[in-house]
């Protein structure tokens, strides 16, 4: 029965994961099902700003973000989800005549534009199941139409400087040539503040990340001890971003598909990244994958930032 649920490409990636020095694995394992649930809880958390940080501030901008949208655009939201915060976008600019939602999970993808089809009777839904970061295309029923991309919750955050650079570039390739980007992006602050959000008091985040051996354990085989494993999250100044690991909390081996991986004590998995910006910084990257930064708002304490970049 064991083998019938096992997850080969996540398994495969552990275990390069596990070979490399130091060990580091991709967030994009956190979010099975509990993972999921467990990222819900965290964005309602006290000490998790960006979610409810950035709903206010695109509530308060809406407004002039609709001003900027041509009519008949049609909206491209990478890594849609649930859709929560593009009702704040299509309540205030009806003058978009369709809706591209794109997202890896076809049931969140499926659900989302069902909902929203139910809510937005007037505008056209398309949905697109994939991976954002490798180039699609778009639906063919939108070819012609001004575009506008929306990638909300920092997660551009996730993927580093050359990462984001080259996602930036990919959705221009794929917006065309005249098209507009809506980003989200947290901001550069107090260690505290930071710190705080990536380890929170109820341990939800811990629990988070700490899931991920619970995966490995039920999809890939593996016989972590949670234990002997705990969460660290550490504000590193210099590359301007959180990073959350699993750090081994004494001498151990793990053993994945008759493999077996060695843990030093203090040893740790790196098991996330999450860039901040400052909006110099942001600019600069913009411009190097192509981009000019149009508008920005920043939100009062803890700050966070939404951006638009234009055509150069
Ligand atoms: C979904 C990538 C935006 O980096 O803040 C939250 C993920 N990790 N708490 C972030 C996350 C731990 C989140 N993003």
């Amino acid at each position: 029965m064991q083998d019938t649920s096992i997850n080969a490409s996540f398994r495969d990636d552990l275990i390069e994961a596990l070979r490399r020095t130091p060990k580091s694995i991709s967030p994009k394992w956190f979010y099975d099902e509990r993972g999921s649930d467990l990222f819900e809880a965290i964005t309602a958390l006290p000490e998790y700003y960006p979610t409810r940080t950035e709903a206010t501030l695109l509530a308060r901008i809406a407004p002039e973000l609709a001003a900027g949208i041509p009519d008949g655009a049609a909206l491209v939201e990478f890594g849609s989800g649930a859709s929560a915060k593009t009702r704040i976008l299509l309540d205030a600019a009806p003058q978009l005549s369709a809706y591209v939602p794109m997202d890896i999970s076809v049931e969140a993808l499926d659900a989302a534009a069902r909902r929203i089809n139910a809510d937005y009777p007037a505008l056209e839904v398309w949905p697109v199941a994939g991976d954002f970061t490798h180039p699609i295309s778009l639906p063919d029923e939108v070819a012609g139409r001004p575009t506008v991309g929306f990638f909300p919750g920092s997660t551009i955050g996730n993927f580093g400087r050359d990462g984001a650079e080259v996602f930036l570039r990919t959705v221009r390739t794929l917006l065309g040539e005249r098209a507009s980007l809506i980003i989200g992006a947290d901001i550069v602050k107090d260690r505290a503040t930071l710190e705080r959000a990536y380890d929170d008091a109820a341990g939800v985040t811990a629990a988070f990340n700490l899931n991920l051996l619970e995966r490995a354990n039920r999809e890939a085989g593996a016989d972590f001890d949670l234990d002997a494993f705990a969460h660290r999250a550490v504000w590193n100044e210099a590359l301007e971003r959180i990073e959350m690991h699993l750090v081994s909390l004494k001498p151990q081996v793990v053993r994945i598909a008759g493999q077996a991986f060695l843990f030093g004590e203090g040893e740790t998995l790196h098991t996330e990244n999450s860039h901040k910006f400052t909006e110099a910084g942001f600019e600069a990257l913009a411009a190097a994958a192509g981009w000019r930064l149009g508008r920005s708002w920043i939100s009062p304490a803890p700050e966070f930032a939404v951006f638009v970049l234009n055509p150069p």
